[in-house]
């Protein structure tokens, strides 16, 4: 009996610890790989695949329904639940009722701002300003680490060369290179020194990969594309963002040639484990590994959970299929145990390096820290809002110097977006409030106060087209539809304009067009406010047209009928002060263009890297026989990297350091830049580079630098680039790395389209 017993103490001594010990965490000191050993080896299957799911209260996932499946470990992070309260408890529930503790990061979609709400990223794009994309970034994560999140789905950096797209809003443009400078400050922004750091988020590259180049710019499509054009154009960016230290990569809803993004194991695993030795997560684009089975490549959920998780899916967001089939396909070894390891310890080792193990509420702070009011003005950073939005603004026309205006007599402000709050934050504005930005009737009446009279009329609806309304406001009712007729609001805005000195028009799109799912067929303005600009024009008064807008428009009959042509995008919180600055002249614009403005939706895609043809068509000499249209011009209405000025800059011719370039040197390209106008002004100076003939065509220009220059009136600077044989290496028929000797042109400008010549000869 005795030795009964003390067997028992004996079994209760070694057990109890040990029991203890598999119920709680390795200790968060041990270095990464350690603990997250450590850490798995305690973990049950079901705990395991619990990980690997990202879920978001809604409908689908009450509340209630989501504290039961974090008690029984089957979350690893949540989206969409944006303030510390409601945060905190979640992680509580985690911490308190989850059996291993593993706390649950929080992630959401901070693309242009938090709370205080940036330009939407073409704009950011349009500013070619590293310093003003990097403040936008750092005040991003910061609102968004103060709020208790830990990771952000972005930056989105999917070349974009189709403005049909309504998601080209959320890119960074057409250009490789300009995608791949904005998009790697943006994660080093976000990170910070360390994405577990107080005020960092951790970044997720999306949407991995080529998802800008769905056909016909038709949302979700299908992608169709060379090798060459992939690595060359299209995949560097994300490689930036990965080497810049994303801790994220979110996989793309689109199939490429064929296999949908989501279970391309080339793609997940030769491309961007081996080749790019990604060591972050992947997470499955929003109920991505459902679609499978629509994409036509999965019979179903049991496939389609199976497919997701060998080809390289770490997470799954918003699809129940992991927690459902996993457990089945790993017990048959369809999943073997190495992969459903393998996706646990990414997402372990993001969690570790988010700072969750040491403390899980690293960005929630202890309970009663939060802001007694979430949305309080003291929470915003409108200074460097509208300072970036300053920077954003593309002046496209300034016909005898409209622009800038002056401070007096009466000014008219027409137009259906001039007053709409919700409207200039654009898409994907986060935790912004409608109600704390500045509308562009607020920011002329701010600028102005009472040195001029401001006259308001809306003039127009966004649309009369009430399919496209209903459409627009199927989630959220964003836009307001003024019931007069059309006839009636045009009447008031004529009448209006008349009694004004110039009348300055905002009209575009709602922000609900250039979103997700909001391709468009046709990227004219709505009919109905082209009919108000019609209206105003012909009341002869001065027209200033300001473009709020997510994507290149066509803009030809605008462009005739404006005197001045400004682009604000969705410029965000401090929107209307910003483009209030720069009508006013108070900031003199220096934006340029990201995304070439075509003539018409014919002409698309048009972009200004394209290739050269065997018959190019030459408009001084037009042959019948040669690439063109005979109903439209080549080229589009605003070329990539325009963007005009209240001063004027000139360009001396280029001079190069040498005529001939050694595989392994470098040469120095110098022009000289003046302000010959009569204002202090920035301009963007912009080297682009044509390997004359080479054993695949090349484009006829690739930009590869660029420098923001500011000049006082009157002043000349020299600005310089180093030309490397780098900037010539291409994906050759093969697909081999190389550079080729040869002749190169270099071309400066301030803009592609008119550029400075010089040629050397790469040895
Ligand atoms: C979008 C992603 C976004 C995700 C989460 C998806 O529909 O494609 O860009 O990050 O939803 O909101």
């Amino acid at each position: 009996m005795r030795w009964l017993w003390s067997f028992g103490l004996m079994l209760a001594c070694v057990v109890a610890p040990a029991l203890a010990d598999n119920n709680s965490l390795p200790s968060p000191s041990l270095p990464r790989d350690a603990f997250v050993n450590a850490l798995l080896a305690k973990m049950t299957t079901e705990e395991k695949i619990g990980q690997l799911r990202l879920i978001s209260v809604g409908p689908d996932n009450p509340k209630e329904a989501i504290r039961e499946m974090i008690q029984r470990g089957q979350v690893g992070g949540i989206f969409n639940t944006v303030t510390r309260p409601d945060i905190r408890v979640m992680q509580d529930q985690a911490m308190q009722l989850s059996r291993l503790k593993i706390p649950l990061f929080f992630a959401y979609d901070i693309v242009h701002g938090q709370r205080t709400i940036f330009p939407i990223s073409l704009g950011l794009a349009s500013s070619w300003d590293l310093q003003a994309v990097a403040t936008s970034g750092r005040i991003a994560a910061f609102e968004g680490s103060e709020d208790g999140l830990n990771m952000t789905w972005a930056p989105m950096v999917d070349i974009t060369r189709d403005p049909r797209w309504g998601r080209v809003s959320e890119g960074l443009g057409e250009d490789t290179f300009l995608t791949q400078e904005i998009g790697r400050t943006l994660v080093s922004a976000i990170q910070g020194k360390h994405p577990g750091d107080r005020h960092s988020l951790m970044t997720s590259v999306k949407h991995f990969a080529l998802y800008g180049a769905v056909e016909g710019g038709r949302d979700y499509n299908t992608v169709d594309m060379s090798p060459q054009k992939m690595f060359q154009d299209y995949l560097p960016p994300y490689k930036a963002a990965l080497d810049a230290g994303s801790g994220g990569v979110m996989v793309a809803l689109n199939s490429i040639n064929g296999t949908p993004a989501t279970v391309d194991r080339w793609l997940l695993q030769d491309v961007l484990r081996k080749a790019w030795h990604f060591t972050g997560i992947t997470v499955s684009d929003h109920g991505a590994i459902k679609e499978l089975i629509k994409h036509g490549v999965a019979a179903d959920p049991e496939q389609a959970a199976k497919m997701a998780i060998n080809a390289g899916i770490n997470m799954s967001m918003s699809d129940e299929y992991f927690l459902k089939y996993l457990p089945g396909l790993i017990q048959r070894g369809e999943v073997s145990q190495a992969t459903l390891d393998d996706a646990v310890r990414h997402v372990l080792n993001v969690k570790y390096d988010m700072g969750l193990f040491r403390d899980p509420y690293v960005h929630l702070g202890p309970a009663g820290s939060d802001p007694a009011d979430t949305n309080a003005e003291s929470r915003l950073h409108r200074a460097e809002a509208r300072q970036v939005a300053r920077e954003s603004l593309v002046l496209l026309k300034n016909r005898l110097s409209t622009l800038p205006l002056k401070k007096q007599g009466t000014l008219a402000v027409i137009g259906p977006l001039a007053d709409s709050k919700r409207d200039i934050m654009g898409s994907w504005s986060a935790a912004g409030r409608a109600d704390q930005s500045v509308t562009l009737l607020e920011g002329i009446r701010h600028a102005v106060g009472d040195k001029a009279k401001v006259l308001y009329a809306r003039g127009a609806n966004i649309t009369d087209h009430q399919d496209l309304i209903a459409y627009l406001n199927q989630y959220e009712q964003t836009v307001k539809v003024d019931p007069r007729t059309p006839q009636a609001m045009i009447d008031d805005a004529v009448r209006t304009a008349r009694q004004a000195d110039v009348v300055i028009a905002a009209v575009g799109e709602a922000q609900g067009m250039a979103h997700e799912a909001s391709s468009r067929s046709d990227i004219t303005i709505p009919e109905s406010q082209r009919r108000l600009l019609r209206a105003l024009k012909a009341t002869g008064k001065p027209l200033v047209v300001v473009l709020l807008n997510g994507r290149p428009l066509a803009l030809v009959r605008e462009n005739q009928q404006a005197d001045a042509l400004l682009e604000a995008w969705f410029p965000g919180t401090e929107g209307g002060n910003a483009i209030a600055d720069v009508l006013f002249g108070d900031h003199n614009p220096s934006g340029k263009l990201p995304m070439s403005f075509p003539r018409s939706v014919g002409q698309i895609p048009i972009y200004y890297n394209h290739l050269p043809t065997g018959r190019p068509y030459d408009p001084q000499k037009p042959e019948k026989y040669t690439s063109h249209y005979y109903d439209e011009a080549n080229g589009p209405l605003f070329p990539f990297g325009y963007g005009l000025s209240y001063t004027h800059f000139t360009l001396s011719p280029v001079t190069l350091s040498a005529t001939q370039l050694a595989p392994a040197g470098s040469l120095t390209a110098t022009v000289t830049l003046t302000n010959d106008g009569d204002r202090d002004g920035a301009t963007v100076v912009q080297l682009y580079l044509h390997d004359v003939t080479a054993s695949i065509s090349r484009p006829v220009a690739t930009l590869q630098g660029f420098h923001k220059v500011f000049l006082k009136a009157g002043a000349s600077q020299s600005v310089q680039f180093t030309v490397t044989p780098a900037m010539l290496r291409f994906y050759n028929q093969p697909m081999q790395q190389v550079t080729e000797p040869g002749e190169v042109d270099v071309m400066i400008g301030l803009d592609s389209a008119r550029v400075n010549r010089a040629r050397f000869t790469l040895q």
